[in-house]
């Protein structure tokens, strides 16, 4: 069966109605791998759920779907968000295929490249600020208090209804709830949405009930310290947010799950973000790998029990963000005369070697 687009797929779950329109880029359904490499060092059961498979290379056409076909059901010809990049590529995106505006307000210089290009090949109208994402915020939520326009961050709580459907799909694919599903904390719409998601799948099916094991960026991880961070700073530009907006939200996900939001350094995420490629083939966004480096931290710290069924959200793709890849592998090409003989031979001896 062709896979519908969860709006279809899910619309029991979701609050759509008759007038909803059918909006679709096919997102969802996206794959869940076993790391077999990393489950064999780590003595755990660990498996990837590969977000950056969707139309746009993140989880946010989860939500956008959603939060583009509301704003369309309700008469909008605009949406506006502020982002680290992946959300503006996906507003733009359903916008497009929507057929009405987007306007990102995004982070002069620190947005990736990858979806800095998506952006303006979508043909969002992008207005570059010199400031952070949660100054960015704040301007468009009060552009969209004071202009027709809806603002689809994930604050929209379609956002949040359109996410938490990846917790069904987890359930789906192991057949139950992990014991731990590890994810990225940076606004904290996502880790909330899961919750959301694995609460309302475990009423309807039983499907049992993970601990959530959020991961904020050292430099940005306003939620561990207890306070805003004014002037945030991580490699990983996806999570680069100092006052997330779902703080509340995540921080009850947390507790009521009985698990725990923890701080990984830019080494840490730097070094999963290496790891995961070379040992498992998966190339996921710097921002993405404070999952797998938050896993691999609270093993080694004997939080995470031998054993554990840990599922670890790959939020978005690693080809969103090539300047990071490349700024971290020492690239050093041979260059060789077009002349076969010496051609073959150099490789015969990378062969032999
Ligand atoms: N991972 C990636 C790749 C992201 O782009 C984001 C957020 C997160 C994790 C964190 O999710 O905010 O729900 O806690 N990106 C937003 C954006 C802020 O603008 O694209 P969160």
């Amino acid at each position: 069966m062709n896979w519908p687009g969860l709006i279809k797929q899910y619309q029991s779950y979701l609050p759509v109605t008759d007038q909803t329109p059918a909006l679709t880029l096919q997102e969802g359904n996206t794959p869940l791998v076993h790391l077999a490499h990393l489950s064999e060092q780590l003595g755990i059961e660990l498996y990837a759920k590969m977000e950056g498979a969707n139309p746009t290379g993140s989880f946010k056409d989860r939500g956008m779907v959603m939060a583009v076909a509301k704003a369309v059901e309700a008469g909008s010809e605009s949406v506006i968000c502020a982002s680290t990049g992946n959300t503006s590529a996906a507003a733009a995106a359903y916008a497009a295929k929507a057929g009405i505006r987007a306007i990102i307000v995004i982070p002069n210089g620190k947005v990736a490249l990858g979806k800095l290009a998506q952006a303006m090949m979508y043909g969002a109208e992008i207005v570059e600020i010199e400031g952070n994402f949660d100054e960015a915020l704040q301007i468009v939520r009060t552009v969209s208090d004071t202009a027709p326009v809806t603002l689809v961050n994930s604050v929209n709580p379609y956002r949040i209804e359109g996410q938490k459907t990846a917790a069904f799909e987890i359930c789906d694919q192991l057949g139950a709830a992990p014991d731990i599903l590890a994810i990225p904390v940076g606004n904290a719409g996502n880790i909330s949405a899961y919750w959301k998601g694995f609460k309302e799948y475990n009423d309807a099916k039983q499907t049992g009930l993970p601990k959530m094991f959020g991961f904020e960026a050292e430099g940005a991880a306003a939620i561990v310290k207890g306070e805003p961070i004014a002037q945030p700073e991580t490699v990983a530009t996806a999570i680069r947010i100092g006052n997330p907006a779902s703080w509340n939200l995540a921080v009850a996900a947390r507790d009521e799950s009985e698990g725990k939001i923890e701080s990984v350094s830019d080494q840490e995420i730097l070094e999963a973000f290496q790891l995961l490629p070379k040992s498992e083939g998966l190339f996921a966004e710097p921002g993405s790998c404070a999952s797998i480096a938050g896993v691999i931290q609270q093993v080694k710290n004997g939080q995470i029990e031998k054993g554990s069924k840990v599922v670890a959200v790959l939020t978005g793709n690693g080809l969103k963000d090539p300047q990071t890849a490349v700024s971290q592998i020492k690239y050093d090409p041979v260059v060789l005369p077009n002349d076969e003989e010496v051609i073959i031979d150099y490789i015969k001896g990378v062969v032999k070697a």
